[in-house]
């Protein structure tokens, strides 16, 4: 199978098909997940991860529980929904695609307007369904957005993944470079690993390869001296929420990598669906942040690489601040500094085409 028949998240016949993140880059497995509680176990260990797939998989999984609930009365099948809705968002808090994935679903999925639960049940599926192709496309849309950031002969940095493996294909921030490269420029990519969990290392190395797409790993520690060296010209990254006023939320390790780029005077680039910006966030350090095990940080692979008995602090994602930020890439267009009016006019400008839709 290649990355571009490749469905992170996916759907066939009342069963929600998911990569196992987990396994790879040793193994590409595709699990079947029938249950909601289920879907939401996969999201919480990070079987499926990465905003936009998270939000996909939520979607499909209160799909399920509305599938689950066909059978019962009006009242009873909004209490099922509600209680899935509510197991689901309970999984990660960071992302938002997550929350706006599960309330899109729950909206439409009205037993007295459609008539019946089961009425209700076939238009939660149709909504969770449309999300997904609405994830490629709005994907793809970035890409074309974003490769006229990157030049004929650029070493491009990206942080975690932000590829086909964390949106349903395709992906943002790898998005951006698989379009470049479409377009015949010649791209190289420095992977960073990502500790404590290496999605830089695992996932983007992986999927990158796996393309043919000319990408070398480094450690966490090592761009900036490899931007002092000019061996890179920017650095493009996903986000899991981005604030009203611009401040990104993305995997612990993109501050750092914003402040290296800054310091060095290079550009520095977010893509990130309109699904990812949560404009009731005023800044982002009103953004939950998730904390993990400390076990992601003391062992690899199941095996302890430090001391038994020390303290770990764990943070899975910070803050970059807007000012920091060259331009977001969207799939409306490059949105550039002021974030806060050009965000709100995109989000209104996105609403009302889809109100037209409707
Ligand atoms: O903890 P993860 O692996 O879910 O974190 C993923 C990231 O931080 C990605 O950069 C972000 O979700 C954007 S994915 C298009």
């Amino acid at each position: 199978m290649s990355t571009a028949e490749m469905r992170t998240v996916d759907w066939a016949d009342g069963v929600v098909r998911l990569i196992d993140q987990t396994r790879l880059p040793h193994e590409l497995v595709i699990k079947e997940y029938r249950d909601y509680r289920a879907v939401a176990e996969a999201i919480r260990v990070m079987e499926v991860r990465g905003a936009p797939a998270i939000g996909a998989a939520a979607a499909l999984g209160v799909a399920l529980a509305a599938l689950e609930g066909a059978a019962l009365p009006p009242d009873e099948f909004r209490a099922h929904l509600n209680e899935a809705a509510r197991v689901l968002a309970g999984t990660r808090p960071t992302a938002v695609n997550l929350f706006w994935g599960i309330d899109r679903v729950v909206a439409v999925a009205d037993p007295w307007r459609e008539g019946s639960a089961a009425g209700a049940a076939n238009r939660a599926v149709a909504e969770a369904v449309a999300i997904l192709a609405e994830d490629v496309a709005v994907n793809q849309a970035m890409g074309r957005f974003g490769a006229a950031l990157i030049n004929d002969g650029d070493t491009v940095l990206t942080h975690c993944n932000a590829g086909a493996l964390a949106t349903v294909a395709f992906g943002t921030a790898l998005g951006v470079i698989r379009a470049a490269v479409a377009q015949g420029k010649r791209v190289r990519v420095f992977a960073d690993e990502t500790r404590p969990r290496l999605q830089g290392m695992k996932l983007t190395a992986w999927e990158l390869a796996r393309d043919g797409i000319d990408v070398t790993l480094i450690a966490d520690n090592m761009a900036p001296s490899l931007m002092r060296r000019g061996l890179i010209q920017c650095a493009v990254v996903g986000a899991d929420r981005v604030a009203a006023n611009g401040d990104v939320v993305n995997k612990i390790g993109t501050y750092g990598v914003a402040l290296a780029c800054r310091a060095h005077g290079l550009p520095f680039y977010v893509a990130a669906p309109l699904s990812t910006v949560d404009l009731t966030m005023s800044s982002g350090d009103q953004v939950p942040i998730e904390e993990r095990a400390g076990e992601e940080m003391t062992h690899i692979d199941g095996i302890r690489v430090s001391p038994a008995g020390v303290p770990v602090l764990n943070p899975a994602f910070d803050v970059t601040p807007a000012e920091l930020v060259t331009g977001l890439i969207t799939e409306v267009g490059v949105l550039r500094a002021p974030y806060g009016p050009a965000l709100a006019e995109a989000v209104a400008r996105q609403s009302r085409r889809e109100e037209q839709q409707a």
